[in-house]
């Protein structure tokens, strides 16, 4: 559900004309609407009322400060994964306390700028990981609040490149070394095993697979109680998928909720979400504007101002996202692809997709790319960092500004060796 409609024949965002947007703010251009924002995080919050439980926001989904800092407003917490997201969810208004702290490999210094703050809880993923943020910690008379990232040997839907809860993925600790390491955690007074922690993967359309990681979850959190430790929380991380194109039917959010709370209600647990593209993906579009329609001898491409450095889903998944001209022209529909215009193949939105009569200078606007869309963006081709925008109602901002051309090379230094 999401909030992208035709006004007027013209698709708007909320109140908005996106034509409004791309008039004032230019193109290519992310526009974020704040209603869909709020829905989506509501919807995940509201299926735990009596129950404690924190939904930290996957900030890598989207880290603009304005979205954050709207889903702070609503009582959002923060899944960050390196110091730079850490900074970002403080800016945007998110508490210390409502912060977890992911990733395979944290610094030491990002270690230290978490403990400095007081995160809520670090999601250790190794051995090596827990000894050092253990001595740092006791360096500074502090203890630091852990869970383990388990691995919980789950195959999940969504897409290879994006599963993370198989045995031999990267991610987390192997399941039968679980006990060990929680036992090993106890007694270093650096830290305090409070939490036990899953995540399964992205873009995941079933249940069953998040349910039969939970189950596991839950059974060693009776196992770690039974031996002792005052476990008081699971960490079920994020993974559910949305619709990308007509006909996708992932489950609904109010039906993971829903199954979740169902787990786990009566079990004396904080439950931490750590959610991203069911939040962000369907909030956002990236609008663009035709440069050229160049018709070949065997198809039509329809070249369009943002590339696959604005949004690199099609390039490195093969992911599809619905792209529709902002106002529709009469007149039959062309089979065509739509590309950008770096010198990749991979440059392509959509191949062979059939699409109402464009002409140069026609607003398109890709949708569902709110989630890992600018966050993913790049100055590849010496092409400004796309800009970033956010409607509520009938009022818009720019949220992130396109940065001069002279901006993009102020940090490179031409000949270093001259005094
Ligand atoms: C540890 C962790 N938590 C949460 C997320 C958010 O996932 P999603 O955007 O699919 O909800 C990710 C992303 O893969 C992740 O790695």
């Amino acid at each position: 559900m999401h909030h992208f409609h035709r006004l007027d024949g013209a698709l708007a965002c909320e109140a908005t004309p996106l034509a409004d947007l791309a008039g004032a703010f230019g193109t290519p251009l992310y526009v974020y609407s704040t209603a869909t924002l709020t829905r989506h995080y509501r919807v995940l919050a509201d299926a735990f009322a009596g129950q404690r439980a924190l939904i930290a926001y996957s900030v890598k989904a989207n880290s603009n400060l304005a979205v954050i800092a709207t889903l702070a407003r609503l009582g959002a917490g923060a899944d960050v994964v390196s110091a730079g997201e850490l900074l970002r969810a403080v800016k945007s208004g998110i508490a210390p306390q409502k912060i977890v702290f992911s990733g395979v490999g944290k610094r030491d210094d990002e270690l230290d700028a978490a403990l400095a703050v007081g995160i809520h809880q670090f999601n250790v993923e190794s051995e090596p990981e827990l000894l050092r943020l253990a001595a740092r910690a006791q360096a500074a008379n502090l203890v630091a609040p852990i869970a383990f990232r388990v691995n919980p040997d789950v195959s999940a839907g969504g897409h290879a490149k994006i599963s993370t809860g198989k045995a031999e993925d990267k991610f987390g600790i192997a399941w039968a070394a679980a006990p060990r390491l929680y036992a090993l955690a106890a007694s270093l007074p650096g830290v305090a095993p409070v939490a036990v922690d899953v995540h399964i993967g992205s873009q995941i359309g079933e249940l069953q697979p998040f349910a039969a990681a939970f189950g596991k979850v839950l059974g060693l959190v009776e196992d770690l109680r039974r031996s002792g430790l005052a476990i008081s929380r699971a960490d079920l991380g994020g993974g559910l998928g949305i619709p990308y194109r007509d006909g996708d039917a992932p489950a609904h959010p109010d039906e993971y909720a829903r199954m979740i709370a169902d787990l786990t209600r009566g079990r004396d647990l904080e439950i931490i979400l750590e959610p991203g593209r069911v939040i962000v993906g369907n909030a956002g579009v990236l609008l663009t504007r035709v440069i050229d329609v160049k018709h070949g001898e065997s198809k039509t491409h329809v070249i369009v101002d943002a590339a696959m450095n604005d949004l690199m889903r099609p390039a490195l998944y093969d992911a599809h996202h619905e792209i529709v001209p902002v106002r529709e022209r009469a007149g039959a529909p062309q089979l065509c692809d739509i590309v950008g215009p770096i010198c990749e193949t991979t440059d392509r939105f959509a191949a062979d997709r059939w699409l109402a009569p464009v002409e140069a200078g026609d607003l398109l606007a890709i949708l569902s790319a709110g989630a890992y869309g600018a966050v993913m963006a790049s100055s590849y081709n010496s092409r400004p960092l796309v800009a970033e925008a956010q409607v509520d109602g009938a009022r818009f901002a720019l949220t992130r500004r396109r940065p001069s051309l002279e901006a993009l090379l102020a940090d490179e230094i031409a000949d270093p060796w001259i005094r």
